[in-house]
């Protein structure tokens, strides 16, 4: 059979199974997707694209179904209300006409994954904090090494107050304060929601949520630092991961890295949720600048530490194979019942 009549018939079986699954979602999750990739390394390099293409067409089909699907259910449960009609206490619980929703409300997603990700920091001796959601130019940037006027800045489109303050682009507003707060040894972790003036679509939200880190000590390097970060993700997503870095350039850590772990579901050899890459970039970190500890009352000929930080959202978004960062805020109810 080509591989045009194999796309074919794998399409028509999973169309024929989407209706039968309970949760049309886990057609995403199909072995036969998961092989036709895989089959993409036994062809010619010249016949990869087209037949790249083709399932990736398929791929986007199956989702928009999916998506189609969850539309039409949301639709269902909102039932109109008439704010007038006159509401009876002495009727009973089962007896009363059922309105917005049919169901008790779950938990969001974020908010589960938060605490967990807060606990596996707890258990690693990190002290968890909030971050701040209106800050100023001094915290944001001013504290971490940003020079007035830098171009680093403008990496950051916040967004302001007619007063000069700051909805904060990311958590290391908060790294001047730890600092502060704590004497070495200093092990913080920060979580907060983090603002940006994005524009918006399946990989990027206005609003984000961050995982800040900060640990300062005598003699403290980078092994530690890439460590540290394996075992949270190792402890996270329960299997074994590999990490890579790559140079990167903030202005509050030098040297700086991006850090990136090896799928940890289908383990380098490349799925839908890494794009078939195999790796994942996910996390800014570094060893923080002089300056910054220098800023943070610390000595930095006496003390060293790491950073890094790196968005809750994608975190959860992998765990779950979640493709749109905007279902987190939609209040699709079709997208929260998943998380009962
Ligand atoms: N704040 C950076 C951002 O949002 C991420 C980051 C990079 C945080 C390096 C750090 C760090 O603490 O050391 O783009």
């Amino acid at each position: 059979m080509s591989m045009k009549d194999t796309i074919t018939v794998i399409t028509q079986t999973l169309k024929a199974r989407l209706e039968q699954l309970e949760n049309k979602r886990d057609i995403l999750k199909a072995p036969e997707l998961k092989q036709l990739y895989n089959a993409m390394k036994q062809l010619e390099p010249d016949e990869r694209p087209a037949y790249g293409k083709a399932i990736n067409e398929l791929r986007v089909e199956l989702e928009q179904l999916v998506v189609n699907h969850e539309d039409q259910l949301s639709t269902a449960l909102i039932e109109p209300i008439d704010v007038t009609a006159p509401f009876d206490c002495n009727v009973p619980v089962e007896k009363r006409p059922r309105l917005l929703t049919v169901e008790h409300g779950s938990r969001h997603p974020l908010t589960t994954e938060r605490e967990i990700v807060a606990s596996i920091f707890n258990r690693m001796g990190y002290i968890v904090h909030d971050s701040r959601e209106l800050d100023d130019d001094y915290h944001m940037f001013g504290a971490l090494n940003f020079p007035e006027g830098h171009p680093a800045r403008d990496d950051y489109d916040t967004f302001m107050t007619d007063e000069g303050l700051i909805a904060p682009a990311h958590t290391s507003t908060m790294q001047n304060r730890i600092l502060r707060w704590y004497k070495p040894p200093i092990s913080a972790v920060v979580i907060g929601r983090c603002f940006r003036n994005e524009d918006l679509d399946p990989r990027h939200e206005h609003t984000l949520n961050q995982v800040e880190g900060v640990y300062v000590d005598k003699k403290v390097n980078a092994g530690h630092l890439l460590a540290t970060l394996q075992s949270f993700l190792e402890a996270y997503y329960k299997t074994e991961i590999e990490f890579r870095t790559q140079p990167a350039y903030f202005p509050f850590t030098e040297p700086s890295f991006e850090f990136a772990l090896s799928c940890p579901f289908c383990h380098k050899k490349g799925c839908v949720i890494c794009g078939q890459e195999g790796w994942i970039e996910l996390i800014g970190c570094g060893m923080i600048h002089p300056n910054v500890l220098q800023e943070g009352g610390i000595d930095p000929r006496e003390y060293t530490g790491f950073a890094w930080g790196f968005g809750l959202d994608r975190l959860v978004m992998m765990k779950h194979a979640i493709e749109d960062v905007r279902y987190f805020q939609s209040g699709k109810l079709a997208f929260l019942k998943q998380f009962k």
